[in-house]
């Protein structure tokens, strides 16, 4: 469902009012004061987040924020042993406000919170497309999960324990949909032993619905001229469905894009990591010049195009952060042009932009000639154009990476065989020697995982397809100003190099380089300009170059990233009480295939994330899709 931004109004007070609902956003008596005596007070926070690893706070309605900042800043406020080491917000918004008017209606409240707070939430702002959006600030240590969305569909989809509740939406005879008996089962499910929720609402079905959910709630004195709110705790004892695990030292085999952005995402979480690799850093798939990050749009929004919008958006944010703590990837925003098959596809993708309705930065519909001012050369159809879109270089991507994770990296180190130790794991080299022990090991060895995984591979179906680039000297060659995708994709000229490609050869694992493919790379994207007095080089001429590379491809071109399941008859099977028995302390990060720049930040911070007990960047279904459980009981 495409976004509805907010529409504003403001009070004659001023106060922020939204005319859809007839109501404002916050009591007239003062925002923050609001989110501190409701809010913060009726879940007797700071307090209760002391010294804990993390603490879960989830809200219904994120509006302009204030609710956030005010928490952020309370948090900020304490001394490092008073307050918990991560703090996570979570909160689900249907209208979300466009950045221009966070802006201008957050510019009153600098002075009365620190101006860097807020300036860091607008720039952080994403675009208003549908789906989880993960924020992070104080370097990583206050981690907002921004759902936009419907209340009643999305909070269903959230996994985890919440700690605290803010349910603040417009009231409830105005904006039934928020307070719905959905809502508050979905809250419920979220919730065990020592949740606590807070409102300054006391409408009686509301009450009646809370109870009826397993909350027990009490009249508080409310703010300003409410002269009650409520405040609850949940009265069933429930354990956390994946409680997680204290940070201590991890093992990560493979120095590709996914164990280096493992190792960037368990580091930020306090896991000191050693990355063991048989070559050198991104010596494998992940070594190419230049490689592209765009999404993968469909008009039903399916669970690939869901999949790869939230990795495009992740990966955008995560270069964000990496330049913002002085270690900027080699990459550019150029933007991104898919090209039209044939008249039948181009009716297709413009249907998908119009069903979709995402940002126009994200996918828009360019005809021919558009395109071709995109492009800078005449191409043959019109497309889909990703404005924020571009190419990375993968191997810079690793290095930056390795460095924003301080991990110790042991090269030309081949690990033969994993041994289960009494404190975790142990990789074991080919002379039986004990190189690494950790108290948990990530498999990010790609192709070579399900093998290292015995006798726990049922669940990772990897296998090898070879990939080739070609790396053409632009100029003579002609090079695009924009990316180019059809069959293949093409980059504009970096350090006057282009890259295009990439050939596709499922078990094929000969890492020579090919004249027959970089013939075929040539073809894919000539067919794609017009343009006849191009200065193409011959596929055999010597200046040409390129990479091979193995991508780890799974049947249903989806990742593979969780805990690895138990066999049946596995002698460290989990005794944990979820559905199915895990290995413990055995992890995977891969099957990326074609999209592991793409994907690498998103699924090291779903597995940092499961690893931790904290909630998910993903919704349940799309982490579902990914788990390596559901190859479990298949056969192949
Ligand atoms: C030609 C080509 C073009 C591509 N283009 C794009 C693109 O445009 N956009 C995009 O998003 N993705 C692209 N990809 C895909 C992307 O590059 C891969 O998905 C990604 O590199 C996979 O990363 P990885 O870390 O899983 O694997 P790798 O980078 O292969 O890393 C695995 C590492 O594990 C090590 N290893 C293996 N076994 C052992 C062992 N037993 N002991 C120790 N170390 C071990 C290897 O030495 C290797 O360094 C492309 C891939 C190729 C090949
Ligand atoms: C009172 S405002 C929230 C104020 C906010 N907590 C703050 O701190 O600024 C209520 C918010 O709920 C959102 N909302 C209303 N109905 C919703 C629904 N069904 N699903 C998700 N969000 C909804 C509105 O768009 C609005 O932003």
């Amino acid at each position: 469902m495409p976004i509805t931004p907010a529409t504003l109004s403001q009070t004659d007070d001023g106060t922020p009012y939204a005319p859809v609902y007839n109501d404002v956003y916050h009591s007239r008596a003062g925002a923050l004061a609001q989110a501190r005596h409701v809010f913060l007070g009726g879940n007797d926070l700071p307090a209760r987040w002391a010294s804990r690893d993390h603490f879960v706070i989830v809200e219904t309605g994120f509006g302009l924020g204030l609710n956030f900042l005010a928490t952020w800043f309370a948090w900020r406020e304490q001394p490092e042993a008073a307050r918990c080491r991560r703090l996570h917000f979570v909160s689900v918004e249907k209208h979300p406000l466009r950045q221009d008017d966070l802006k201008r209606l957050l510019t009153p409240y600098r002075g009365e919170l620190p101006a860097a707070l807020v300036e860091a939430l607008t720039r952080q702002w994403p675009m208003l497309a549908e789906g989880t959006h993960r924020l992070e600030f104080e370097q990583g240590r206050v981690i907002l999960t921004l759902i936009l969305g419907e209340a009643e569909t999305t909070i269903a989809q959230v996994s985890g324990r919440a700690d605290a509740i803010y349910l603040d939406g417009f009231s409830p005879a105005k904006n039934p949909a928020i307070w719905s008996d959905a809502v508050c089962e979905a809250l419920a499910k979220l919730s065990g032993t020592g949740t606590t929720l807070s409102t300054w609402s006391v409408n009686g079905a509301l009450r009646r619905r809370l109870h009826a959910c397993g909350f027990d709630w009490t009249l508080q004195p409310g703010f300003a001229q409410k002269r009650e709110m409520l405040t609850a705790a949940f009265r069933e004892r429930r354990p956390h469905p994946y409680p997680g695990i204290s940070a201590g030292h991890a093992l990560i085999i493979g120095a590709g894009l996914a164990g280096t952005a493992t190792a960037e995402r368990l580091s930020a979480r306090g896991w000191r990591c050693t990355i063991v690799d048989s070559g050198r850093l991104a010596g494998g798939a992940s070594g190419n010049q230049a490689g592209v990050i765009r999404p993968l749009p469909s008009v039903d929004d399916n669970i690939l195009s869901r999949l790869t919008r939230a990795g495009f958006l992740s990966t955008l944010h995560r270069l964000q952060q990496l330049e913002e703590q002085g270690l900027p990837v080699q990459w550019d925003a150029c933007g991104v042009l898919h090209l039209a098959r044939d008249d039948a596809q181009a009716m297709a993708m413009q249907q998908a932009v119009a069903t979709l309705g995402l940002p126009n930065r994200l996918l828009t519909w360019l005809a021919q000639d558009a395109a071709s001012d995109k492009a800078g050369l005449s191409v043959t159809a019109g497309g889909w154009w990703f404005a924020a879109g571009g190419w990375v270089n993968p191997s810079d991507y690793c290095a930056q990476l390795l460095k924003a994770s301080g991990a110790t990296l042991l090269e030309h180190t081949y690990v033969e065989s994993l041994q289960p130790t009494t404190t975790g794991w142990a990789a074991v080299d080919t002379q039986g020697r004990r190189v690494a022990e950790a108290e948990i090991v990530v498999l990010a060895n790609a192709t070579d995982a399900p093998r290292l995984a015995e006798p726990y591979s049922q669940a990772l179906p990897i296998r090898a397809a070879r990939g080739q680039t070609t790396v053409m000297t632009s100029p003579p060659a002609p090079a695009p100003t924009s990316v180019l995708c059809r069959n293949g994709y093409w980059t504009p000229a970096m350090d006057g190099l282009s890259t295009c490609g990439a050939s596709f050869v499922v078990d094929d694992t000969n890492l020579e380089l090919r004249a027959a493919e970089h013939a075929e790379n040539l073809a894919t994207i000539r067919g794609m300009v017009s343009d006849t007095d191009a200065n193409w080089p011959e596929a055999d001429h010597p200046d040409l170059t390129g990479k091979v590379g193995l991508r780890p491809v799974v049947p249903d071109r989806l990742p593979l990233v969780g805990q690895l399941p138990a066999n049946e008859n596995a002698a460290v099977a989990s005794r944990s009480r979820t559905a199915r028995a895990r290995v413990p302390g055995l992890y995977v990060n891969s099957g990326f295939g074609a999209r592991g720049i793409l994907f690498a930040t998103l699924c090291a911070e779903l597995l940092a994330s499961q690893i931790a007990g904290e909630p998910l960047p993903l919704p349940k279904d799309l982490v579902r899709a990914i788990d390596p459980m559901r190859y479990a009981h298949k056969k192949f």
